[in-house]
């Protein structure tokens, strides 16, 4: 990995970090909801402060205070739903988004761990199948798959 010599890159995303991650979250707005929400900052704050009660949580990825990608998780008691992944695209293919997802992988060993992957974001669900990930569920509603860590 390119970064491997950065101690502990990851840390929780705090409120002034929302400008770059909204840059980010609008490079793959596409992939992260299934109305392919585009965000302002406001309404990105305005989300961040709503999910925080939801047992929402964010990690950022993070050189020199630049956000390099996040991951957002919902994590109550007896499960773990990894709800979204983006890494900066100048910075995709160097070991981010695993950094990212053995993080939170590893953190939570005993939960059973899913996660949601638009049908057509081929890219995404050959990812996370590499890191373990199973398609066990298909909504046709919103067109996606549940995948679960095994
Ligand atoms: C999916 C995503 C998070 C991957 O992040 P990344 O930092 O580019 O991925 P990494 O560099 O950490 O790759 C990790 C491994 O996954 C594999 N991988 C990465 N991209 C892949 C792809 N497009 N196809 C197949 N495998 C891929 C690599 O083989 C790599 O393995 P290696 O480390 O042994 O080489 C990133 O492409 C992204 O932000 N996509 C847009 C947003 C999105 O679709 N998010 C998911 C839905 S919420």
């Amino acid at each position: 990995m390119v970064f491997a010599s950065t101690k502990n890159p990851i840390r929780l995303i705090k409120n002034k970090d929302l400008e770059q991650m909204k840059e980010i979250w609008n490079q793959h707005h596409q992939f992260l909801t299934s109305t392919g929400r585009i965000h302002t900052l406001k309404s990105l704050n305005n989300w961040f402060e709503n999910r925080h009660i939801d047992f929402h949580e964010y990690y950022g990825y993070y050189i020199n205070s630049v956000l390099l990608g996040f991951i957002i998780i919902r994590n109550p008691k007896d499960s773990l739903w990894i709800k979204m992944l983006a890494v900066e695209i100048g910075f995709q293919s160097q070991g981010v988004g695993r950094a990212l997802l053995n993080f939170i992988i590893t953190k939570s060993e005993k939960k059973q761990k899913y996660t949601e992957c638009l049908i057509d974001n081929i890219k995404a669900l050959n990812f996370f199948m590499t890191f373990g990930f199973k398609i066990v569920k298909f909504d046709s509603e919103y067109n996606e798959y549940t995948l679960q860590y095994e």
